[in-house]
């Protein structure tokens, strides 16, 4: 047995004030469920073992978290409060020795430095309990550190505390370190004489005291990072700002944000120099976009690369597509998964692209739909040109070779492929291959009947 750090997570609460079947640790903040931030947190500590209690909704926490390696989870039914729920990891440390890092689930700002902070602060004072603390103008909701003579004497929570207790603004930020040695027993002792009726872990702090333990606390620099979520408004908060950081870093690295207020920029996303956000606009998840590129109002790029010097006009949607360097898309253009459009491609309004390769230099500018289509380089598809890509069965491929031009309005109907060079007559239902330089006319002849007007009208008008 080695003296090791453990960390404990606590997720099993139901989350009563989001009023939500979600459980609310899997509450998305900027795009990834809370929970996941404290999880990041907690693995770059590098501790011997990380548990999560879960408990409410316990399957859908342990499924949504089923690709992260080396977590163990602990059953916690019924949920009888947060002693209670750091009780249910006794099987998992019993026979451990160390420390012990309890995080909250609820409180995804919390950085891995403040952490070590704590566990900083907690060794140095050989503490068997340690209290990350912090001094917040609005402590409405937290439970209030009650000190004597500067020593922390106990913790009270909103619905116990006093009038003059309300009052006190330093904080619990519900994250702890504990010497495993005396804690499972201490535990124990915890009863329920409290507004919820619950085991509050920070009764814990009496028991310490009686016991002669040393409770040390330690108050977190930034009060923002241990920002707890139990309602949606606080959801709102918090997404703002991981959002507000996300922007600032990115305009110091050379982005320009026109709004930030209004900029919704997921935290994994990367943006070059030089390029230009506009109002409103949404980058999700993966999505990469290179520099000098500008970005119009109301756009929403997720899981998309880009490279330099693309333009994306106003009311585009964009979803796991790859543009390459100088294509122009939009405005009101929807570029679906598996698109991908080669250099200086021009896609224009109302145009949509699934499954979708489009070669360098290529024009599709307005009102087509190409779906699972391979589109050589220098072609022009004209406007109102679909490739009728699926049979009601299957879906069919269309191949469009290099430097063809499809006349407006055509319909490709799959399988099928319009060669190199070719030309399709406006209009045209092409059904079968158009060879290299041919032209492929596929529509009914004209027939102009000479006098129709004057004859259709009655004899009365004539007159
Ligand atoms: C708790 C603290 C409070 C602190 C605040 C900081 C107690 C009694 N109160 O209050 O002093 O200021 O956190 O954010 O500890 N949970 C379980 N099982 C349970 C109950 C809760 O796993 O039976 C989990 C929740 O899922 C949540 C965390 O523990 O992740 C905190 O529970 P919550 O009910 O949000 O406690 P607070 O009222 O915020
Ligand atoms: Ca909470």
């Amino acid at each position: 047995m080695s003296a090791q750090t453990h960390v404990v997570i606590l997720a099993a609460g139901q989350g009563t004030r989001m009023k939500s079947v979600l459980p609310k640790v899997l509450h998305p903040i900027a795009g990834r469920p809370m929970i996941e931030r404290v999880l990041d947190t907690a693995r770059r500590v590098q501790p011997a073992s990380i548990s999560i209690i879960v408990g409410h909704a316990a399957d859908t926490v342990r499924t949504r978290l089923a690709g992260w390696d080396g977590i163990q989870f602990a059953l916690q039914a019924p949920q009888l409060g947060t002693a209670h729920a750091l009780q249910q990891a006794e099987p998992f440390l019993a026979r451990q020795s160390g420390t012990v890092v309890l995080l909250s689930g609820d409180v995804p700002l919390l950085r891995t430095e403040t952490v070590r902070q704590l566990l900083d602060v907690h060794h140095r004072a050989g503490a068997a309990a340690t209290v990350m603390t912090a001094i917040v103008d609005r402590p409405y909701g937290y439970g209030r550190i009650v000190r004597t003579r500067g020593r922390l004497a106990r913790i009270v929570e909103e619905r116990d505390a006093t009038p003059a207790e309300r009052k006190i603004k330093e904080i619990n930020a519900g994250i702890y370190a504990f010497d495993l040695g005396p804690l499972f027993d201490a535990l124990r002792g915890i009863a329920t004489q409290n507004a919820q009726g619950e085991y509050y872990l920070t009764d814990l702090i009496a028991i310490y005291h009686r016991r002669k333990l040393t409770v040390e606390t330690m108050v977190a620099d930034n009060p923002v990072e241990i920002r707890g979520i139990n309602s949606r408004t606080e959801l709102a908060e918090v997404s703002r700002l991981v959002r507000q950081n996300k922007n600032e870093e990115l305009m110091a690295a050379g982005v320009t944000i026109v709004d930030p207020a209004t900029t919704y920029i997921d935290p994994e996303v990367q943006v070059g120099p030089d390029t230009v956000i506009h109002p409103g606009v949404v980058l999700e998840g993966s999505t990469r976009i290179g520099s000098m590129c500008e970005i119009q109002a109301h756009v929403r790029i997720a899981d998309s690369e880009l490279g330099d010097r693309v333009k994306v006009n106003n009311f585009c949607l964009l979803n796991g597509a790859r543009v390459a360097a100088g294509a122009s898309i939009g405005p009101f253009a929807h570029l679906r998964p598996e698109t991908s459009l080669g250099e200086n491609v021009r896609i224009g309004n109302f145009v949509e692209l699934k499954k979708t390769s489009v070669g360098a230099g290529s024009k599709v500018n307005h009102l087509a739909y190409l779906g699972d289509a391979e589109v050589g380089a220098d072609v022009n598809v004209g406007a109102g040109t679909i490739t009728c890509n699926y049979d009601g069965r299957e879906k069919r491929r269309t191949v469009i070779q290099d430097g063809a031009f499809i006349g407006s309005d055509s319909q490709l109907i799959a399988p099928v492929t319009v060669g190199k060079g070719a030309y399709v007559g406006a209009g045209s239902s092409i059904t079968n291959d158009v060879p290299p330089g041919a032209l492929g006319i596929a529509r009914g002849r004209q027939v102009n009947v000479e006098g129709w007007a004057e004859r259709r009208k009655a004899p009365a008008e004539k007159a």
